[in-house]
């Protein structure tokens, strides 16, 4: 059952058999207005994870027509579609401004909460992560989706952290909407008790003393103290993303601290459920079903995600992909690889560039195929006889169709533009001899008393996907040359490495 889906939510969705899923805890984007990039350091490396920003375009208005065509033959659908046109009232119809972003993100929202109601058992429930920039608008929407007999909680998780703020109180907290899908859904508050700090006889806990003497109180405490405390609706005792444990920090943006969506699941699910994170980003929903033994679906639509929490489920559980669990969405073989470009779906394509770009260590760029390059990233050259380390920089670009003399030429031309030592030309159709000449005359570069080429080809075949591990053979980099991310702790920690070899 444990699966990730690499692609549009609403399309996986729709795609899942109805009342599959015990429990949904998802942190979908905010509405935030901003971007969040995936990786810092190298500017030409400021790969966008996933944009939160909106307008009313052609997209937002054929959702809403689309929403509008369903409501014919579906209830639920229906009540969308009434919910969302009183919003277009509220928000004047607008076609730009915030308004209209607003109006784009709902019409994104709604879908995708419908179909996590149909998906939901009887017996299940939802969390969903938001904050005050449309927590009331959400609410309304899935007041009408589940009904609001089925509203439970809303949660203000409330953290902690520096504020610029002028003109308004610091704003320090999340919402999380808990819906039930019917009256019977599963809920065990008992599940989710946390030590009590102080007891006291008077006011304010369970414990209030009232008619009880003074013994009785005593052996109450002592019980009470054992189970642990029930938690409220205001989550203070969770640090907020700024102060998360660095153990936990796997640099994607967004990530929310494991402790939180564990409270969830404790609280909502028991143990063999079905949890299912529709935005799951790192995974942080998927690391706690695991560790609390429920069975679990991720979905992302950003291929950048798959690496971090790929990494994160072997260090965490030692799972392994295709044995431990599935992974949907990216290719496995060259068939794949084929049919995903036959396609000739744009976003596709994107999706595959990243998804080779990120399999050698390196970084996408902006925009795939910005200034004719895919790829960015740092390694540490090392010249033993002068004890003397060089930052190198190497770049990619990734063809899939038939590579051409004229493409090749262009990617030596940036890697001069830019400075870099290595280039790493990526191809799915073989390259010519000429190719290889023009590839020679690039020269070659040193590391630890080794000469390796400067430009090499990498074409991806099918003794790729039978070793993934073999990658720098198949590229010729030196062994256990692992091509890192530019952030400045790792370098930081390389030097360090350094002086201690010197030492
Ligand atoms: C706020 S982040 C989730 C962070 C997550 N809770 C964690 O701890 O890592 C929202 C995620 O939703 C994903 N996303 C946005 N639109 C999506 C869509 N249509 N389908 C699937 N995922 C989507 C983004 O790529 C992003 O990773």
């Amino acid at each position: 059952m444990n699966k990730l889906y690499f692609g549009d939510n609403l399309e996986i969705l729709r795609e899942l058999d109805n009342e599959r899923v015990h429990l949904i805890c998802t942190d979908p984007p905010f509405n935030s207005g901003r971007d969040y990039n995936a990786f810092i350091g190298d500017s030409l490396a400021q790969k966008k994870a996933f944009t939160d920003t909106w307008t009313w375009d052609t997209a937002a208005q054929d959702t809403r027509a689309d929403i509008e065509h369903r409501a014919y033959t579906s209830d639920t659908y229906k009540a969308l579609d009434n919910c969302l046109k009183g919003y277009d009232l509220v928000l004047q119809n607008a076609v730009s401004g915030s308004k209209a972003a607003m109006r784009a993100y709902l019409a994104f929202m709604g879908p995708r909460l419908a179909e996590m109601h149909r998906v939901l058992a009887p017996t299940g429930s939802v969390y969903l992560h938001c904050d005050p920039t449309a927590n009331h608008y959400l609410k309304g929407v899935m007041d009408a989706l589940f009904g609001e007999e089925n509203f439970r909680n809303e949660i203000v998780w409330g953290y902690k952290g520096p504020s610029s703020a002028k003109r308004w109180f610091p704003r320090k907290h999340d919402i999380i909407l808990f819906y039930a899908k019917t009256v019977s859904a599963f809920f065990n508050p008992d599940g989710a008790r946390v030590p009590y700090t102080r007891v006291t006889r008077t006011g304010g806990s369970s414990l209030a003393r009232g008619s009880r003497t003074r013994e009785e109180v005593k052996a109450l405490e002592a019980a009470y103290t054992e189970r642990g405390k029930l938690v409220e609706d205001y989550w203070v005792d969770i640090p907020g993303p700024g102060h998360m444990p660095k153990r936990e920090r796997l640099g994607y943006p967004t990530q929310k601290p494991l402790a939180l969506y564990e409270r969830m699941i404790k609280a909502s699910s028991n143990e063999g459920d079905i949890v299912l994170d529709p935005f799951c980003g790192c995974g942080t929903t998927i690391d706690a079903a695991h560790t609390l033994k429920r069975q679990w679906m991720g979905i992302d639509i950003t291929i950048l995600a798959l690496d971090p929490m790929r990494q994160r489920l072997a260090d965490r559980h030692g799972l392994q992909p295709s044995i431990d669990y599935q992974i949907e969405g990216y290719p496995t073989n060259m068939q794949e690889v084929r049919r995903l470009l036959k396609e000739g779906d744009k976003r596709k394509y994107h999706d595959f560039s990243n998804w080779a770009v990120t399999r050698l260590g390196l970084r996408p760029t902006k925009d795939v195929g910005d200034g004719g390059l895919d790829g960015v990233g740092h390694v540490t050259l090392w010249n033993p006889q002068q004890m003397k380390e060089t930052n190198a920089r190497i770049l990619t670009k990734v063809k899939t169709g038939k590579p051409t003399i004229t493409q090749v030429r262009a990617f030596c031309h940036v890697m001069d533009q830019h400075n870099a030592e290595v280039g790493i030309f990526i191809t799915i159709e073989p390259v010519s001899a000429k190719m290889r000449q023009e590839a020679e005359n690039m020269g070659s570069f040193e590391h630890n008393q080794k000469t390796y080429p400067r430009l090499q080809f990498w074409q991806i075949d099918d003794a790729y996907f039978n070793n993934p591990d073999s990658i720098n053979t198949l590229v010729r980099l030196p062994d256990a040359w692992r091509i890192r991310p530019t952030q400045k702790s790792e370098r930081h920690f390389e030097n360090r490495q350094m002086q201690l070899l010197r030492a």
